[in-house]
């Protein structure tokens, strides 16, 4: 069955969806995201309902009430003019630790820092509904958040909270800024894109930035986490975008037809727990991204492009990743073009066992189009 397309609204109560319905398709939006019984085989089977929320930790009696009170908070910060930049798990270990026991003192302790908070940092009916969906959990006399939310050109993006310790984090940080950078970049030059993909877009930064500056283009957001496809759905609607469909999907596997433009942060660290927003698979972890790249150039149209941010790690001088394109690139008739935007991340990585002959890991950028 193809895709069928459907406005849901009423993801917020608060505030109707007349003016920022995004558009999904039903069958592959989250089930506690559709809107009513209007069509028929959307109604929540007990399993997926629970197996949804089973994988969301802590949060919400029934799943649309997380939707409705994340998106009310994200509303809120916004109105608040919140803003938060999101740093990598060590740089966050170090500022709270400098912070002791202290409790929050704004909203950026409690949603950035993810600091223990009083309730009354937040309006009374906010609070409410945070604590109703199990946004928000008890902390001795205070309160923490499940979840924190950073931004990015503008807008505001809900992701997991720290520490990401779960098999289904939802992943924000410095590589999604260094990614929507590049993205943005390419987006600068104006040519024009009627259908795109963000593969393993996590909470939507990039495919969301992508329908923002091309309102008539067609963005279809993909990922294998469930929980990833909930905040996108979320964040979207935060950003009142109508123009992107979210799909569960393997890499393109599920999600139909050609595209013009294709871009995708994968993870590309060796995660021993292998979890699906760090682990790149095999090949010091080069493997997801170079399946990521040839399903890509079999999926572009003629003259369309694409953007993979990504991590290279390095041996003995060679760039694993990179010996890898050249051998996909091969296969296909495209052009491409191959920076290293940063030398060396995530140094600390090379004390694991998987590391042993990884001198370093540098953040590329590969930019190809289809010939
Ligand atoms: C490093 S995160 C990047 C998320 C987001 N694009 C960003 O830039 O913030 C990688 C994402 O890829 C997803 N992912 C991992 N394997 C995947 C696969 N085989 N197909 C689709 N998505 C996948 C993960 O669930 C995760 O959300």
């Amino acid at each position: 069955m193809g895709p069928v397309r459907m406005q849901v609204k009423r993801i917020s109560m608060i505030r109707p969806f007349a003016a920022e319905e995004i558009t999904c398709c039903f069958w592959a939006m989250p089930r506690w995201l559709q809107a009513g019984p209007a069509v028929q085989g959307a109604e929540p089977r007990a399993g997926e309902r629970k197996s949804c929320r089973g994988s969301l930790t802590g949060m919400g009696n029934q799943p649309s009430d997380f939707g409705r009170a994340v998106t009310a908070l994200l509303e809120y910060l916004s109105r608040q003019g919140y803003a938060f930049v999101t740093v990598t798990p060590s740089t966050h270990a170090r500022v709270i630790e400098r912070r002791g026991d202290n409790a929050a003192k704004n909203l950026r302790d409690a949603f950035g820092w993810n600091l223990p908070f009083d309730k009354d940092l937040l309006s009374p009916d906010l609070f409410a509904s945070l604590y109703a969906a199990e946004v928000v959990r008890p902390n001795n006399a205070l309160w923490l958040s499940n979840v924190r939310v950073a931004s990015l050109n503008g807008h505001l993006f809900v992701h997991s909270a720290y520490p990401t310790r779960e098999e289904d984090a939802v992943f924000f940080g410095p590589d999604t800024y260094r990614f929507s950078s590049a993205v943005l970049r390419r987006l600068r030059t104006a040519e024009p894109i009627t259908r795109a993909a963000d593969i393993g877009c996590g909470t939507g930064a990039a495919g969301i930035l992508i329908a923002r500056t091309h309102p008539k283009a067609d963005v279809v957001l993909g990922d294998i986490n469930e929980r990833a496809l909930q905040f996108a759905a979320v964040n979207a609607a935060a950003a009142n975008i109508a123009n992107v469909s979210i799909h569960h999907s393997d890499i393109l596997a599920q999600l139909p037809g050609d595209f013009d433009f294709i871009v995708a942060n994968p993870p590309y660290m060796v995660d021993a727990a292998q979890r699906a927003y760090r682990h790149g698979g095999a090949d010091q972890g080069t493997e997801l991204s170079l399946r990521i790249l040839d399903a890509a150039l079999g999926r572009l149209l003629p003259n369309g492009s694409g953007l993979i941010y990504t991590g290279a790690p390095v041996s003995d001088g060679e760039d694993i990743f990179r010996t890898g394109v050249e051998r996909v690139f091969s296969k296909h008739r495209a052009t491409w073009t191959y920076d290293e935007i940063d030398p060396d991340v995530f140094g600390e990585e090379l004390d694991q066992p998987a590391y042993l002959n990884v001198e370093r890991i540098a953040a590329v950028v590969l930019e190809f189009r289809k010939g």
